[in-house]
């Protein structure tokens, strides 16, 4: 609560200042990141994710000069925005912590992540040589602040401290659920025609917690005999829902999470629906495993 006063917080799209503003919704959505369905008749599905974020400003670290930068300014351009001014990475695990790398990894290892990129990272196979040295001296420890190489100009001078999600001490969205739904919308007439929770808790549903929806990411797929397909939530479960009630008519635990929309296709008449078992984001395990499940044929 008193984290909550001292907050910015009001209308949306407030400018984001040195104090600490809270987005409700959070800033991947809403119903911004995982896109929808649509089918013939005009009824939209969308899944959309209700978690506060939080975010503020800080000044950038400036190079000193034209020509010269430290390791530490270095971070703060090309990797702060992701891993944290403090580098701590972001509270749910989607952007590793930097902290303590030197117990974890070699430094050519972490070259090597420079070089090549990993998962969501993109590669800085584009910064000269002395300036990903600089970076990696300054993660590991060694000359920081004197290590200097030429380098470009900042630019802005303000960096975000993240895309922070605010959860409560035991890990959940401090906002009260429903903290993920799915909700279909008649383009028509702008009606809802239902909405219903997307995912689960299972260790609060064993307790009777009606189902509360979880963070979300990926889209929804409909066919044409009225089904709705969709991953997305964070319990890595894939769901097949009629699309008139929103009623779950069947559902299957995935090796990682669905972060993804599912595809449809067919092979010598029978019809396949595909979905990306990536995992990863929000503190779940990752994965590397395509699943297809055929529908089952009507006779
Ligand atoms: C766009 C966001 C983004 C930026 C910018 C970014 N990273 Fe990353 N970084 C990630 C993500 C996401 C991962 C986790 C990748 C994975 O394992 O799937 C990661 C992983 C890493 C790892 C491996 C950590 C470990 O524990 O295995 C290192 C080291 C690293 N980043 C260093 C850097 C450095 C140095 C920079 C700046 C030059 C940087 N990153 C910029 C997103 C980013």
């Amino acid at each position: 609560m008193a984290t909550l006063r001292k907050a910015h917080t009001g209308s949306p799209y407030i400018p984001l200042t040195s104090e600490m503003t809270i987005f409700f919704p959070g800033t991947d959505g809403g119903a911004q990141w995982g896109g929808s369905a649509v089918d013939p008749e005009g009824v939209i599905y969308i899944p959309a994710k209700q978690n506060p974020c939080f975010s503020s400003l800080v000044m950038k670290e400036q190079p000193a000069g034209k020509a010269s930068v430290t390791g530490a300014q270095l971070y703060s351009l090309r990797c702060a925005a992701c891993h944290g001014a403090d580098r701590r990475g972001n509270h749910d695990g989607s952007y590793p912590s930097l902290l303590g790398l030197e117990t974890r990894l070699s430094t050519d290892a972490v070259h090597q992540v420079l070089l090549k990129g990993r998962g969501m990272m993109p590669s800085f196979s584009h910064l000269p040589e002395a300036e990903r040295n600089a970076i990696v001296d300054f993660l590991f420890n060694k000359g920081k602040g004197t290590q200097t190489v030429s380098a470009q100009k900042a630019g802005l001078p303000y960096q975000h401290t993240g895309y922070n999600r605010w959860y409560d001490s035991n890990g959940y969205p401090v906002s009260a659920p429903p903290w993920g739904t799915l909700t279909a919308i008649d383009l028509n007439t702008g009606e809802h025609r239902w909405q219903v929770p997307l995912g689960e808790y299972k260790e609060l549903t064993v307790k009777g917690v009606p189902a509360t929806g979880t963070d979300n990411y990926g889209g929804p797929l409909v066919t044409g005999s009225g089904l709705l397909f969709i991953a997305a939530s964070k319990d890595g479960q894939f769901r097949a829902i009629d699309k008139k009630t929103g009623k779950v008519l069947w559902q299957v635990q995935l090796p990682a999470a669905g972060y993804a929309s599912p595809s449809t296709y067919s092979v010598e008449g029978k019809q396949y629906v595909v979905i990306a078992c990536g995992g990863g984001k929000l503190n779940t395990k990752s994965g590397d495993k395509y699943v297809a499940f055929a529908l089952p044929t009507i006779p």
